[in-house]
């Protein structure tokens, strides 16, 4: 898919699921194997994984396109790399929540066997709330959510909803998703395999907020 097309079924749908090109699927092995010995946390702004998405034509024009955007929204463009490092029976899990971020891309790098009914796969629910006009909406909306829908026992809740979705991306490919409407979390991971996952969020409409206090509390307790 061209991101031109990309753009387009992410605003009709919310989301798209699409192929990497070549260029990115080739460079998927050298990177794991730079990533693959990080533990279990998250990773911030990261000089490798910025090389990565640096070199997507893919990946850059999509970023031009949504920020064009944003500033039509008066939204001065914002990003914010992670690696997300799940280790097989890691604590992180169900962490069933709303991003602070418009915009959220995701690209497995790593991933356990799909034979593992519990590998840390992606769920999320679609278009969940509408979007926050202020920041104090915000974070009463991930507050709520948080109170209702954390852990194994709030699962329950969502995978009942019409809305709930399991998402298995397979390497090479990657997602785009409106991650501050859309509920999203993972399983837990008891794979015996650890997963990453390269993730990046586009256009925090309060780039002080909530999110921002929250990332730095993230990056003083979890390493580069
Ligand atoms: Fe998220």
């Amino acid at each position: 898919m061209r991101p031109e097309e990309i753009i387009s079924s992410f605003e009709n749908k919310g989301f798209c699921i699409f192929n990497l090109g070549k260029s990115e699927v080739d460079a998927i092995p050298r990177l794991a194997n730079e990533l693959g010995s990080l533990t279990d946390g998250f990773y911030q702004n990261d000089s490798r994984q910025i090389s990565f998405f640096h070199a997507s034509e893919t990946i850059n024009t999509i970023e031009e396109i949504i920020n064009s955007k944003a500033v039509a929204e008066n939204i001065t463009p914002n990003k914010t790399y992670i690696i997300r490092v799940v280790e097989s029976g890691s604590t992180e899990m169900y962490r069933t929540h709303f991003d602070s971020h418009l915009y959220t891309l995701v690209i497995p790098l790593i991933l356990p066997k799909s034979e593992s009914p519990l590998r840390g796969q992606f769920y999320f629910l679609n278009r969940f709330r509408k979007k926050p006009k202020s920041e104090i909406e915000n974070l009463l909306g991930k507050s709520l959510a948080f109170i209702k829908y954390r852990g194994k026992r709030g699962m329950v809740k969502l995978e009942r909803k019409e809305s709930f979705r399991e998402v298995d991306l397979k390497i090479g490919q990657a997602m785009l998703f409106e991650g501050s409407v859309s509920l999203h979390g993972n399983y837990e991971n008891k794979s015996g395999v650890k997963r990453i996952t390269l993730i990046l969020h586009f256009n925090d409409p309060f780039p002080f907020g909530a999110g921002y206090i929250l990332r730095q509390f993230r990056s003083r307790f979890t390493r580069k």
